[in-house]
């Protein structure tokens, strides 16, 4: 193992009935008045929304509400969320949605206690704002990101073209309930799923590659995602299967499966830029570019492709060489996306503006190159993948 510390910021209530059982308990830790933000508004459909303001309610807290907030949040929707609980003296900010909700509700949180603006502070200055955020809790009801275990944001900033990850508050508790997914289109929790499956092999592809307990508990995530997706196929409403893949999801993006490496995440850096050119659902966007990414990085990183293939994947070797072995693990991750419903292809996906060759340029040479692939990528070369990926 390389060196590390580590430490962990999030208490986590897990199963269901968690929010009716903690939430009380939490809420008492703090003031009086609590924001309450949620997006489009499926927690009012579900009776999520009812279940958590009646405890707000017997717990005598003043509610601000902070509804609206996107798929794929924006930074003028973090400066709203900013302004209102700067306004309204908030103690704590309570994000009920998925990765979009807390994803904004954690820059709000930092924005909201800070003059100088968070995306100019920390991406072209290079510092964190100085003042602790507001703080954080999480209740979530749509699994795949894990956001609700880490402190960052990821964020588009419509004026400028680009998605990116900024650092805010991490949540204090994060209550996860598996029930509160029950009602997530089916689509989405594929597309969750993938989400998580991703964050796993973005870090088990990433250095060092010597034994490390990292990546046996990373291997074994994956196949917990594959089989756990598959039981989904059969029946969407499989409460082991739907609570299985909330602490996947968690656990790919707590940072455990993190300890000792140094992550890839170029797919994922391709795919945000790709959002914030057509706003694209981020699974499904991670779905159609993994394949081909991997078909250009795997024989650079050839030992682990192989590795992949065999523990995750279960393929015999037979006859094969080693490429062979690794191109086939690829070929059944592509398989497996397709048998899930998720796109193989970037026409495949529902977005906000055909997606042109030139808007493809336009996000490849855009895309923040990461210095931990197996092979370093350019411009050029991401542009390559995104055109087979069409
Ligand atoms: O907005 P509402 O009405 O709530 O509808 C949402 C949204 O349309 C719906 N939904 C959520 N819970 C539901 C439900 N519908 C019915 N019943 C429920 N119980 O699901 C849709 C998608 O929600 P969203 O929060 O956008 O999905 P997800 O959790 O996948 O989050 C995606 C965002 O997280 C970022 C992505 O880039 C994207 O912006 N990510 C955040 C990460 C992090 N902070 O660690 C890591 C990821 O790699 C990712 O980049
Ligand atoms: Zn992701």
């Amino acid at each position: 193992m390389r060196n590390f510390i580590f430490e962990y910021p999030t208490k986590v209530y897990f199963g269901s009935g968690a929010v009716k059982e903690h939430l009380a308990g939490e809420l008492s830790k703090y003031g009086k008045n609590v924001l309450l933000a949620y997006g489009g508004g499926s927690i009012k459909a579900n009776g999520v929304y009812d279940e958590v303001m009646s405890v707000l309610k017997e717990c005598g807290k003043n509610v601000t509400e902070f509804g609206g907030i996107m798929p794929n949040p924006t930074y003028a929707k973090v400066q709203e969320g900013a302004a209102l609980a700067k306004q309204k003296g908030i103690d704590l900010i309570l994000a009920v949605g998925g990765g979009s909700v807390t994803d904004c509700c954690k820059i709000v949180a930092l924005q909201a206690t800070n003059d100088e603006d968070v995306w100019e502070s920390e991406l072209v200055k290079g510092k964190l704002p100085a003042c602790p955020p507001v703080p954080l809790g999480a209740i979530v009801t749509v699994s795949g990101t894990g956001s609700e275990m880490n402190g960052g944001g990821v964020i588009t900033n419509e004026d400028k073209k680009i998605k990116t990850g900024l650092f805010g508050a991490a949540p204090r508790f994060a209550v996860l309930d598996p029930e509160y997914t029950m009602s997530v289109p089916f689509a989405q929790v594929m597309s969750g799923a993938f989400d998580t499956l991703s964050h796993a092999m973005e870090t088990y592809f990433g250095q060092p590659d010597d034994d490390n307990v990292s990546d046996d508990i990373n291997e074994a995530v994956m196949r917990s995602v594959i089989r756990n997706m598959r039981v989904l196929l059969t029946d969407h409403n499989d409460y082991t299967a739907r609570s299985n893949l909330m602490w996947d999801s968690a656990m790919a993006e707590n940072g455990i499966l993190k300890i000792g490496k140094k992550t890839d995440f170029q797919a994922h850096m391709i795919e945000h830029q790709l959002g914030a050119y057509t706003d694209c659902n981020h699974g499904m966007g991670l779905a159609a570019i993994h394949p081909s990414y991997y078909r250009h990085i795997f024989k650079e990183g050839l030992a682990k492709f192989v590795r992949f293939a065999t523990n995750v994947w279960n393929i015999e070797r037979g006859d094969m060489t080693d490429e062979q072995l690794a191109m086939a693990g690829i070929d059944r991750l592509e398989q497996f996306i397709a048998e899930c419903g998720l796109p193989t292809r970037l026409s495949q996906l529902k977005v906000r503006t055909p997606i042109t060759d030139k808007m493809l340029e336009e996000v490849a040479y855009s895309t923040t190159i990461q210095p931990n692939s197996y092979k370093r990528m350019t411009g050029g070369e991401i542009y390559d993948i995104l055109k087979e990926c069409m």
